[in-house]
């Protein structure tokens, strides 16, 4: 078989990623914990072929901007050599969420890719392996690859940072709604910013913490304990972006909306309703919640004038090859 389909899920972070400790291999500075989303997939199919004489890409059925297609021809790049081929790729990925949608693309592209690109030349790898190899091309990505509740270890070898499940999709429902407050694309991606996290004093001290919030975070989720999760989770946050907006040069990601939704989430959560907050490198405010909570957390956040659309997901499985 020279071509392969897989799918992958995003992934939100509830204990973040930011920094490296080695930009190049895309070591994390600290180790980080997230939830696969369902109901949203990248699709991505590899064709390994003597005609070509450079990797070619398309998106959404449009040939990518040159600076995407680079990136993806990178990560083949380290796909060849660790599997010691020298056949270039069509590549053609599909993403059933739009741009903008609040929910970060990289992730689910490089842990579809990467799985598509291996199958695609008849090889089978560990899923550990997988998840080390789509750490390179987009560190969240490793968190893409195993299923439902994921951890990734942050360490000083290639071969031990890696990704994997410590509970399945089924363990706890979880949603995850999405307010989408702005489309724009944002002016700092995050390969960039993860550059510049050490330039901010507050980084050291958000990673000499980060273990400890991993390690309450990943307990309340194996108990489903909702309130310490919910304090953990904002926490982590407001510490990652601390950090952001103390860099040089800063990096503010939240917009007027984000920060509003921020504040009515706890008065929500003090109301009875089971709903916490986290973002990413944009200003899209994740509500977590229990599954009794997730209608009325959609319904609240759509009746706020500036929230655009509202998406809701619940725990997601593995990246898988489709054919
Ligand atoms: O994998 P990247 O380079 O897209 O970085 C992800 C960074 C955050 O989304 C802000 C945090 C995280 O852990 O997902």
């Amino acid at each position: 078989m020279q071509k392969a389909t897989a799918r992958a899920h995003p992934n939100i972070a509830f204990i973040k990623y930011w920094g490296n400790r080695d930009d190049n291999l895309r070591l994390p500075s600290n180790p980080s914990l997230s939830m696969n989303l369902a109901g949203v997939y990248t699709q991505t199919t590899v064709e390994w072929t003597d005609d070509l004489t450079s990797d070619s890409l398309d998106i959404n059925g449009e040939p990518a901007a040159e600076e995407a297609r680079m990136r993806v021809s990178n990560h083949l790049d380290r796909v060849r050599s660790r599997l010691n081929m020298t056949t270039r790729a069509r590549v053609q990925s599909e993403n059933n969420f739009p741009m903008g949608a609040g929910i970060a693309s990289s992730a689910a592209a490089f842990a579809a890719l990467t799985v598509a690109a291996v199958a695609a030349a008849d090889v089978q790898l560990s899923e550990r392996e997988l998840s080390t190899i789509a750490r390179m091309g987009s560190g969240s990505a490793s968190r893409s690859v195993p299923g439902g509740f994921v951890e990734w270890f942050a360490a000083d070898t290639h071969e031990e940072s890696y990704a994997q499940s410590f509970a399945a999709p089924d363990h706890w429902d979880l949603h995850d709604v999405i307010a989408v407050v702005s489309t724009e694309h944002k002016k700092t991606g995050s390969q960039a910013g993860h550059r510049t996290a050490f330039t901010s004093d507050l980084q050291p001290a958000r990673v000499a913490g980060a273990q400890a919030r991993f390690d309450v975070c990943r307990q309340a989720l194996l108990d489903r304990d909702f309130s310490s999760l919910a304090t953990v989770v904002e926490e982590d946050s407001n510490l990652m972006h601390a950090v952001m907006m103390t860099s040089r040069p800063p990096l503010f990601y939240w917009q007027p909306t984000s920060l509003e939704i921020m504040h009515l989430v706890p008065e929500w959560r003090r109301e009875g309703l089971n709903v916490c907050y986290t973002l990413d490198a944009g200003p899209n405010v994740h509500c977590l919640c229990t599954a009794d909570a997730a209608e009325e957390v959609r319904n609240r956040l759509q009746n706020l004038s500036e929230v655009g659309e509202v998406r809701m997901t619940s725990p997601g499985g593995a990246a898988e090859i489709i054919s």
